[in-house]
C-alpha cells in the first residue's frame, strides 16, 4: 500500500490516502455563520486530497465560538454550503463535514440570551476563551438534565441530514479535542450519576446515540468519528483511556461506520498509544493524524498502521500537498498569525507548485 494508491472508504473510492484534517479557519459570515464564497475557493484548491474533512461546523445556536465559525443548523446555511461541496466535486474531490458542539467551551457573552454553556457536569474547562470583552476564563457550564440530552442528539441528527442535503459525501462526528461529546466521554469532565455518566458504557452513550442518529439519516458508510484519547486540551482527561476507547472502538466496529479518525502523533509514548488496540478492535478504515510529515505518513500506511493519514497545518499552507508529496517538492510554511483572522490572506493565497488558473468560486 502506498500513500498515493486509491483506497475504499464507505461506498467511495478515494484517489489517495492523504486526507485534509478538519481545520476551523473562521472565514464564514459572522452573523449568519454561512460559508462565504472564499470558503468554496479554499476547499476547491485542496480537492486533490483523497478526502477533505471540513472545518468543525456548529450543530446548534448554543454552540458559538469565535466570530467566523460556520454552522449547519438552518436552511440558509444548507444553501450556502452547496457551492462548497459542488466546488470540491467539480475537481473530483470528496468532502465530509465535521459536526460539533462546543459544550463547556462556549461563553455566555457569545450565546443567545447570555445563557450559560451546557456540559455533562458543572466543571469549567481550564484556560481562557476570547469573548467580545476580551480574554476570559472558561465559565462554569450548566449541567444538562437527563431529559435535555435527547435534544442535543437531535441537533446532531438534523445537522447530519442537513450535511447530506448540502451535498457532503458524509459527516464526521467530532468526539475529540475537549468539545461536548469528548466532555461526556472523559471522567475528568463527566461526573454525572445518570445513564450518561459513571461507567464507560454510560459515558460513551451520547457519542453512540449521535452516531446512531447520523447513521439513520445517512447510512453507516457516510459516518466517521474523530477521537483524541491523548489530547488533554483545556483540562480534558480520563482516568482509564484504554478501557474507555476500547469500548468505543468495539461499538463503532459493530456499527460498521465509514472510518475511525484517531489523533495520535508518532511521538506519543508507547504506553499511552491506543492506535494498535483500536486497529484490532475496529477493522474498518483508520485515519491517523497529528504531526505527520510525508515520510512518517508513508511509513504508517506502508506498515499497515493506518489506511489514511490526515494533515492539518501542512494543508493550510499547501493546497497541492498531494502533488508536492508525490514530487518530493519543497513545502510552503504555514503562517500561524492568519489561521483564524478572517479574510483571503493566509487562506486562499498560498502558492501552488506551478501557476494554475483559479476558478471563481461558484
Ligand atoms: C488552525 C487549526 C484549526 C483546527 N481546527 C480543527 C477542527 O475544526 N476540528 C478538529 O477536529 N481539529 C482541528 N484542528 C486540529 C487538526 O485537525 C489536527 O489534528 C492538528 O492540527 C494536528 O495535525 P497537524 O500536525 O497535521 O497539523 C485544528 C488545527 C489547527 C492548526
Amino acid at each position: 500500500m502506498s500513500l498515493f494508491s486509491t483506497a475504499p472508504l464507505g461506498n467511495l473510492t478515494l484517489a489517495n490516502r492523504v486526507v485534509m484534517a478538519p481545520l476551523g479557519r473562521a472565514r464564514s459570515d459572522e452573523q449568519t455563520r454561512q460559508p462565504l464564497p472564499r470558503v468554496a475557493t479554499y476547499y476547491r484548491q485542496r480537492a486533490s486530497a483523497g478526502l477533505i474533512i471540513s472545518e468543525a461546523t456548529h450543530v446548534s445556536s448554543e454552540s458559538v465560538s469565535r466570530p467566523g465559525g460556520s454552522a449547519i443548523h438552518d436552511d440558509a446555511q444548507v444553501e450556502a454550503w452547496k457551492p462548497v461541496t459542488a466546488a470540491v466535486h467539480a475537481e473530483g474531490g470528496r468532502i465530509f463535514q465535521q459536526l460539533f458542539h462546543l459544550g463547556r467551551k462556549a461563553h455566555p457573552h457569545r450565546l443567545p440570551g447570555n445563557l450559560l454553556p451546557v456540559a455533562p457536569s458543572a466543571i469549567a474547562a481550564i484556560g481562557e476563551i476570547s469573548t467580545p470583552s476580551g480574554q476570559q476564563p472558561f465559565p462554569v457550564p450548566r449541567a444538562l438534565e437527563t431529559e435535555e440530552i435527547a435534544q442535543r442528539v437531535e441537533d446532531f441528527r438534523i445537522a447530519a441530514r442537513n450535511a447530506g442535503r448540502a451535498g457532503f459525501d458524509g459527516v464526521e462526528i467530532h468526539a475529540a479535542n475537549g468539545y461536548l461529546i469528548d466532555q461526556f466521554l472523559r471522567d475528568g469532565a463527566n461526573q454525572r450519576d445518570d445513564r450518561y455518566g459513571g461507567s464507560v458504557e454510560n459515558r460513551a452513550r451520547l457519542l453512540l446515540e449521535i452516531v446512531d442518529a447520523a447513521i439513520a439519516e445517512l447510512g453507516a458508510e457516510r459516518v466517521g468519528v474523530r477521537i483524541s484519547p491523548n489530547v488533554e486540551y483545556d483540562g480534558i482527561r480520563d482516568s482509564d483511556p484504554l478501557a474507555l476507547y476500547s469500548h468505543v472502538g468495539r461499538e463503532l466496529q459493530q456499527r460498521g461506520i465509514a472510518y475511525l479518525h484517531l489523533i495520535e502523533p508518532d511521538t506519543t509514548p508507547p504506553e499511552r498509544r491506543l492506535a494498535p488496540t483500536l486497529r484490532e478492535l475496529f477493522t474498518g478504515p483508520l485515519i491517523l493524524a497529528g504531526d505527520f510529515d510525508r515520510d512518517s505518513a508513508r511509513q504508517a500506511v506502508e506498515q499497515g498502521r493506518a489506511d489514511f493519514v490526515a494533515f492539518g497545518r501542512l494543508f493550510i499552507a499547501n493546497p497541492d500537498l498531494v502533488e508536492r508529496f508525490r514530487r518530493e517538492a519543497p513545502l510552503n510554511a504555514p503562517d500561524e498569525a492568519s489561521f483564524y483572522v478572517g479574510g483571503d490572506q493566509g487562506y486562499i493565497d498560498y502558492p501552488f507548485l506551478e501557476p494554475r488558473r483559479e476558478a471563481v468560486a461558484g
